[in-house]
């Protein structure tokens, strides 16, 4: 089995509503079919480590109701590590309000609850659980403090530290020095590097800003197109997505971070991991949903065999 990934992060439960387009502010819109779908960031990129082969545990807070029951369970089902989710008696357990038009793209509002309550003593609590684990994958859905502590201390412990700064926010200058790979979106990226993503060329001087900062690597998710990819010595590669019918977006950068961070359990090397999370993210855009669109591991190389 390859070495353990931590997820640290948020968990939330999905409100979904197709919509013909999102709303514009003071518009009400008669929308579609309604669901609920687990979802946060977090739940998803431990899903997405867990459906692709990855061996996973999850920290996160969840709230003592209903939806953080059902969350964990589905972990459970899925053979995510679930020791490190603690329950919050004060707080109820984070949703996200989702809506997506008719092209896939989506809107979404979240109410942390308790993911704004996980602390780092949360986290190191949990973390001295798992000394042999090799990598940290957080993104922003819960308290800064806490993913600051938590980089630092997975790089005290050798660990390899992947950050997805989502949804978009300033980091603290004290993470970039903490982070091996930094995965922003398009909006992401360019809220960190202040350099407008248009093509190839602008994504790279932004990546360059970024990893400027302080970070080992930069991968900016480029979407449909696929990913622009700037190691560490300054090598820089634009990975292709494959071409696919897009259904949702949602959730699709968190299945493209679960994968990257499968691929560098495994021993892969960037370029091959970041070809490897394009293919299964383009694979989540072709299903409705966060956690019900994260594909498994057949699902992804039957798709690069097409
Ligand atoms: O990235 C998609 C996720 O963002 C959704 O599952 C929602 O919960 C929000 O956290």
């Amino acid at each position: 089995m390859s070495s353990k990934i931590i997820v640290v992060g948020s968990m939330n439960m999905d409100m979904v509503v197709k919509t013909s387009h999102i709303p514009q502010p003071g518009e009400t819109v008669l929308g579609g079919s309604f669901f609920m779908n687990p979802g946060g960031k977090g739940a998803n990129q431990a899903i997405a480590v867990a459906r692709l082969g990855g061996n996973v545990a999850f920290v996160g807070k969840i709230g003592d109701d209903i939806f953080g029951k059902q969350s964990s369970q589905l972990f459970d089902e899925e053979g995510v590590d679930t020791n490190g989710i603690l329950s919050d008696h004060d707080s109820p357990s984070g949703i996200a309000l989702i809506t997506v038009d008719e092209h896939g793209e989506n809107s979404i509002v979240v109410a942390p609850g308790a993911n704004a309550h996980l602390e780092p003593a949360d986290v190191e609590r949990v973390l001295e659980k798992y000394p042999d684990s090799k990598i940290l994958l957080m993104q922003l859905e819960i308290p800064m403090r806490t993913v600051e502590f938590a980089a630092q201390h997975a790089r005290e412990k050798g660990m390899q530290v992947i950050l997805n700064p989502a949804p978009a926010n300033e980091l603290v200058p004290g993470v970039f020095h903490l982070v091996d790979i930094l995965t922003p979106n398009v909006n992401e990226a360019e809220m960190l590097s202040g350099i407008r993503i248009a093509d190839t060329a602008s994504a790279r001087k932004a990546a360059e800003a970024i990893q400027a900062q302080g970070v080992k690597h930069v991968i900016i998710t480029l979407g449909k197109d696929g990913a622009a990819l700037l190691e560490e010595g300054g090598l820089f590669y634009h990975i292709p997505a494959p071409i696919v019918e897009t259904v949702d977006t949602t959730a699709a950068g968190d299945v493209f971070n679960g994968a990257l961070a499968v691929a560098m359990a495994e021993g892969k090397v960037l370029t091959d991991a970041t070809a490897f999370a394009c293919r299964a993210a383009s694979i989540a855009v072709t299903k409705m949903g966060a956690q019900s669109s994260i594909p498994f591991r057949n699902e992804v190389l039957l798709h690069s065999m097409k």
